[in-house]
């Protein structure tokens, strides 16, 4: 990705030499946000950054047809809501970083785009998303949700998938009254997860709300194979004396 982005940046540079192309970020006509004089080094980086953020193209935001070239296109123009919604983020930005963080005086510490987008368009943390996906569709609609973001997001810094998303999610809904669902939640994390000693003791728990007491047992048995601290395996035990 990063060669790639390298490559393309190398060919954009020789086709400006070459045929000594516009600068597009040269004498802005509609800033309303951004300062005015702003250089045209400065609003690339600001307008490659929205991008990157969002995982977004210039064409979300502005007028022009994507593969195109980018002289084509009307920046200036207001068409598009992405454009507006930018705008009212980019006064949140400095809102929250001049009036609300100003205290702390730290240039590390500043708010930016990425702080929230992380790459996605709505910033949304992983269990909200689920949370949605299950509203709208069950359990099965989160189990598929979760594989989907697994699958476009796993190893980048949109999404979270540390086993602890899944758990507290399982221990919501078994105190929301569905330990069937909280199980398949909680299998889930065991796919992933396999070795782990405070899934099988959730495992248990829901197994234990659902009167299956085989089970439970099973999964508090593998949870003390797995073992842990002594007082968490001293708590197994006591569940398992209780199943006798
Ligand atoms: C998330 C939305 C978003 C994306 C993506 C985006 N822009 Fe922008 N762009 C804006 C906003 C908002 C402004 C106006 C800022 C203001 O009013 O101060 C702007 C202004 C501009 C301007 C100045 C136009 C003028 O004449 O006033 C240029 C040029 C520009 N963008 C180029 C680009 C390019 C090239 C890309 C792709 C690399 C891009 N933008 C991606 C939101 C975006
Ligand atoms: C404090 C967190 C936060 C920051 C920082 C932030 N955003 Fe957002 N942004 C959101 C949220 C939340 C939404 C979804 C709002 C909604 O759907 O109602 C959103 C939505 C958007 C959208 C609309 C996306 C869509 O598909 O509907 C755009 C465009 C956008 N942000 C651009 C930006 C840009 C550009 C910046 C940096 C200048 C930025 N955001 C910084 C939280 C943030």
């Amino acid at each position: 990705m990063k060669c790639l982005m390298l490559v393309t940046t190398m060919l954009l540079l020789t086709t400006a030499t070459a045929q000594e192309r516009k600068d597009i970020f040269a004498d802005p006509q509609n800033l309303k946000v951004l300062p005015k004089d702003i250089s045209s080094a400065e609003l690339s980086k600001t307008m490659r950054g929205f991008a990157f953020a969002l995982d977004a193209r210039c064409e979300t935001c502005h007028v022009g047809e994507a593969g195109q070239p980018l002289e084509t296109f009307d920046f200036a123009a207001d068409e598009k809501q992405n454009k507006e919604t930018a705008r009212a983020m980019l006064k949140m930005v400095s809102a929250i970083n001049n009036e609300h963080l100003g205290m702390l005086d730290d240039p590390k510490l500043q708010v930016s785009c990425m702080t929230c987008h992380r790459g996605v368009r709505r910033p949304m943390t992983t269990s909200a998303v689920l949370a949605e996906a299950m509203s709208d569709g069950g359990v099965d609609a989160a189990v598929a949700k979760y594989a989907e973001l697994r699958e476009n997001y796993y190893g980048s810094h949109s999404y979270d998938f540390t086993e602890a998303v899944l758990s507290n999610m399982a221990q919501s809904v078994a105190r929301a009254g569905d330990p069937a669902a909280a199980l398949t939640l909680l299998e889930l994390n065991d796919q992933h997860f396999p070795r782990s000693f405070q899934n099988h003791w959730l495992k248990g728990e829901a197994a234990m709300m659902l009167n299956d007491k085989d089970l439970a047992r099973k999964q508090f048995e593998t949870a003390l194979e797995i073992g842990s601290d002594p007082r968490s395996e001293a708590f197994i035990q006591q569940r398992l004396d209780s199943l006798q």
